[in-house]
């Protein structure tokens, strides 16, 4: 029995580094379907307050229900070490969805199917950690506990700030109505998903905390899970508000990370048609680039003028040089 518990765990370790990879991959190309996302053609969908209820059930009863079994259950300090991670999912089982249920007429549906996924992750998940902190730790009396447990809760408790306030904004945008908005103040000034960037500072503050390969493993699979869909989130704020989204933000990382290209461009030219394009611009760090591109905005947005500058969202595309010489850009 204890042989087949120490294979499943291995297996559920090993299977959260390996379903990391391609969750990142197929994010990156295809977006989980909800909220600002959502489209049709992914079956039946479900109120979005039940769906996070359900989704994120197991991190609460299958902890609370495997961590009697383990061999530290009556040590204070593996009680003390799971805390945190009950603290979380409680928040986000119970407090979240009642939070969002306010909003819950004017949110589309969530498909059952991305619903099942994440449980199906939350599954493993709530194994992996809750098997870990209440069983297979060995460390409680190494002198460094506390220090570890202690440097990753400040991380910790600062990174769930972090997400409940963003959390909080962006509740707060929706409830007045009127559509998406452009968040802003805080967090928000530096990156479009400040919400996801607490998410993954709180997993690296636990990683800390419980010091493990499951506790690592659970903060990649979330910057697999997040970062794609930060960029996606990013891009569609780029798209949605063009000009008016603050140029400077970043997707999810502040100050690093931007996945979207985007210059300051003098234009001293007229465009006349949505068509391949050839021109020189000045880049935020005032270097001169020659860039090819596809035109995504409509013509009329295009203003004349040497000192506007603008900001162009980009799709690489191959020179036609004809095309772009008649278009004459430089
Ligand atoms: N650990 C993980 O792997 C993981 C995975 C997913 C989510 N989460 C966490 O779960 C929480 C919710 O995630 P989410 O993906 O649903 O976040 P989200 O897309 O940012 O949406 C959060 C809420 O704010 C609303 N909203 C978002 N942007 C808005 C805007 N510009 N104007 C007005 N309202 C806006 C959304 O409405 P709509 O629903 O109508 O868009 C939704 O109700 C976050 O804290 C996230 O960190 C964690």
């Amino acid at each position: 029995m204890a042989l087949l518990d120490q294979s499943l765990f291995h297996y559920s370790l090993l299977s959260i580094y390996l379903i990391g990879p391609p969750t990142f991959i197929s994010l990156k190309f295809l977006q989980a379907p909800y909220g600002k996302h959502h489209r049709p053609g992914w079956g039946p969908t479900i109120s979005p307050p039940l769906a996070w209820i359900l989704m994120e059930s197991p991190t609460l009863w299958l902890t609370l229900l495997l961590f009697p079994y383990g061999q530290h259950f009556t040590n204070p300090k593996a009680l003390i070490l799971m805390s945190p991670f009950l603290f979380h999912y409680f928040h986000r089982t119970c407090i979240y969805p009642l939070r969002i249920y306010r909003n819950s007429k004017t949110t589309g549906g969530f498909p059952v199917s991305v619903a099942v996924m994440a449980f199906g992750f939350n599954l493993l998940n709530a194994y992996l950690q809750a098997r870990w902190v209440s069983h297979y730790k060995s460390d409680y009396d190494g002198g460094l506990f506390w220090w570890k447990f202690f440097g990753g809760l400040v991380v910790f408790v600062w990174g769930m700030r972090i997400n409940t306030w963003a959390d909080g904004v962006l509740l707060g945008l929706k409830r007045e109505g009127g559509g998406y908005k452009v968040p802003r103040g805080g967090w928000f000034e530096l990156v479009s998903c400040p919400n996801y960037s607490g998410e993954i500072v709180e997993w690296l503050g636990w990683a800390v905390m419980t010091w493990s390969w499951a506790g690592f493993g659970f903060l990649l699979y979330t910057c697999a899970n997040l970062v794609p869909r930060a960029c996606a989130n990013h891009k569609w704020y780029l798209e949605k508000f063009r000009e008016d989204y603050p140029k400077n933000r970043k997707a999810v990382i502040p100050f690093l990370f931007k996945n979207q290209m985007q210059s300051n461009i003098p234009l001293d030219c007229v465009l006349t048609a949505q068509s391949l394009f050839r021109f020189v611009c000045t880049t935020e760090k005032g270097t001169q680039e020659s860039m090819t591109g596809l035109l995504q905005s409509p013509t009329e947005e295009l203003l004349h003028g040497t000192d506007k500058e603008f900001s162009i969202n980009m799709m690489p595309h191959k020179m036609m040089s004809s095309e772009n010489d008649n278009l004459g850009i430089q």
